[in-house]
């Protein structure tokens, strides 16, 4: 029978001593002792390798340990035994191993046993055979099937939202067009959707229109950003969860969002242990004790306008301004959460000019009720807001932010027809992987990296 050695591994996989099995791999170490060689395996289910122990006692030892190198996959058959050595409670003592693909001990790049992660980026197919990011690719997995428990548990639909376009739902340019245009034929006038078309920035619009009829709905796709933004921070191709909720407030928004954050964090410190250790030890000194606080403690929420009387208190020199009217950059948002309340703090109506036009307008004239959840080193991780339910209210900023009205046509029929209350946010997901590993870089918590020069792989 074939085991994963994750499950060897674990409590488990106690009741498999004495049995015999078989394990696949690829080989991380190995230690020829002339009587014994030590071989450590890895499948990827888990931080932790399997050792093997193989005897030399057949003719195979020689050949095999020709064959075998760091690198290499393998099939090892045996039976499992007591481990002697202190790291693991398991190991295999081998009977047959067969090298199933052979590597070049001369040429493989992860010959080494620590590398940049600039050096990885640039071997992106081969690096989640390392150590830290196989433990990224785990907790990642962990939170996207959190977030699909977090909505279904509750009642919320997962809906899934068009990539291609043809409304900008920030309405703030930064798109990527898609065309079947070619420019070698400039005769060639129509395009294939008969306008002009992106890649999504969000799929929040198309999400409203089935929150207004399903209550509540959730998304969870790619979305695009053609920003020039060189950042920790920042792709061009990034994943975000959206959900939207008919009847709900920003109240309603601000504790979903709580909500929300703090069970899918729980979910990965009570179900990777062991990769969280490795993040703590290796990565981010204490982050175990930072997420255990987040989901310990009530998130602070301040609006914009105490926002701003704080960072003027501070009397802190800050690289760009801050007074009421801008928006906050990464650096205040960073004091506000690290510094200040050293927690997550929920930051609520911001200036009507410096959001998108959808929130909903307070009665002050000034702000709109929008939320972002800002949380230490990060900054902003997730934004959202009531939206603008009131159909004169909402084409009366259409016009104003000189937006085409036409192309709006069927988001304002959702304000015609049996309008509702209603508030959404949007999750970036990789800012979420990073704030839950404690990965210094966004390029390094997504398969394969899309940012301004680099499409490879
Ligand atoms: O604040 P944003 O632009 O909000 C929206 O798109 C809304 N439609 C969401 C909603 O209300 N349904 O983006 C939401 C989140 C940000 O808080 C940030 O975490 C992330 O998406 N984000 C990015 N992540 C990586 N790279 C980028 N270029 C990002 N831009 C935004
Ligand atoms: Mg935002």
């Amino acid at each position: 029978m074939r085991l994963k050695i994750a499950s060897l591994l674990s409590d488990e996989g106690q009741s498999q001593i004495g049995q015999e099995g078989h394990v696949y791999g690829w080989v991380r170490t190995v230690r020829d002792q002339k009587a014994f060689a030590f071989i450590e395996v890895n499948d990827g289910s888990s931080l932790a390798s399997l050792q093997l122990v193989f005897a030399n006692t057949s003719d195979q030892y020689a050949t095999i340990l020709q064959e075998i190198s760091t690198g290499c996959s393998i099939k090892a058959h045996g039976t499992f035994v007591t481990s002697q050595g202190k790291n693991q409670k398991i190991e295999m003592q081998v009977t047959q191993i067969e090298v199933i693909g052979t590597c070049d001990a001369e040429t493989y790049p992860l010959q080494k046993k620590r590398h940049s992660f600039e050096f990885l980026r640039t071997i992106a197919h081969l690096r989640p055979r390392t150590n830290s990011l196989g433990a990224v690719t785990r907790v990642r997995n962990a939170l996207s099937f959190a977030t699909h428990c977090f909505f279904q548990e509750r009642g919320f639909f997962y809906i899934q939202t068009p990539i291609i376009t043809a409304s900008d739902a920030e309405g703030a340019g930064k798109m990527f067009r898609v065309t079947t245009l070619d420019e070698k034929k400039p005769q060639d006038k129509t395009d294939f959707f008969g306008k002009p078309t992106f890649l999504t920035v969000s799929g929040q619009l198309n999400g409203e229109a089935y929150a207004c009829a399903m209550s509540d709905i959730y998304t969870f796709g790619p979305t695009f950003r053609a920003e020039n933004s060189n950042t920790s921070r920042h792709l061009a191709e990034f994943w975000m969860i959206e959900p939207e909720m008919a009847f709900a407030d920003l109240l309603d928004n601000q504790e979903c969002a709580e909500q929300y954050l703090k069970y899918v964090v729980k979910y990965v410190l009570d179900h990777c242990p062991e990769d969280m250790r490795f993040f703590d030890q290796f990565i981010e000194k204490g982050i175990i004790e930072r997420l255990q606080l987040v989901v310990d403690t009530p998130f602070e929420r301040v609006t914009y306008t105490e926002a701003i009387k704080w960072l003027e208190k501070s009397n802190k020199k800050f690289e760009f301004p801050h007074h009421w009217g801008v928006d906050l950059q990464s650096e205040h948002e960073r004091y506000l959460s690290e510094e200040l309340f050293k927690k997550p703090v929920i930051l609520t109506d911001y200036p009507k000019d410096i959001k998108a036009f959808y929130m909903r307008a307070n009665d002050d004239g000034k702000t709109v009720a929008a939320m972002d959840v800002l949380v230490p080193k990060i900054g902003e991780l997730l934004g959202g807001s009531q939206r603008e339910e009131r159909l004169s209210v909402l084409e009366d900023k259409i016009s104003l932010m000189g937006l085409d009205k036409e192309s709006y046509w069927w988001y304002l029929q959702l304000r015609q027809y049996g309008s509702v209350p209603h508030s959404g946010f949007g999750v970036g997901f990789e800012r979420l992987v990073q704030f839950t590993t404690g990965m210094e870089n966004i390029r390094d918590v997504i398969p394969f990296p899309r940012y301004p020069g680099n499409a490879d792989f």
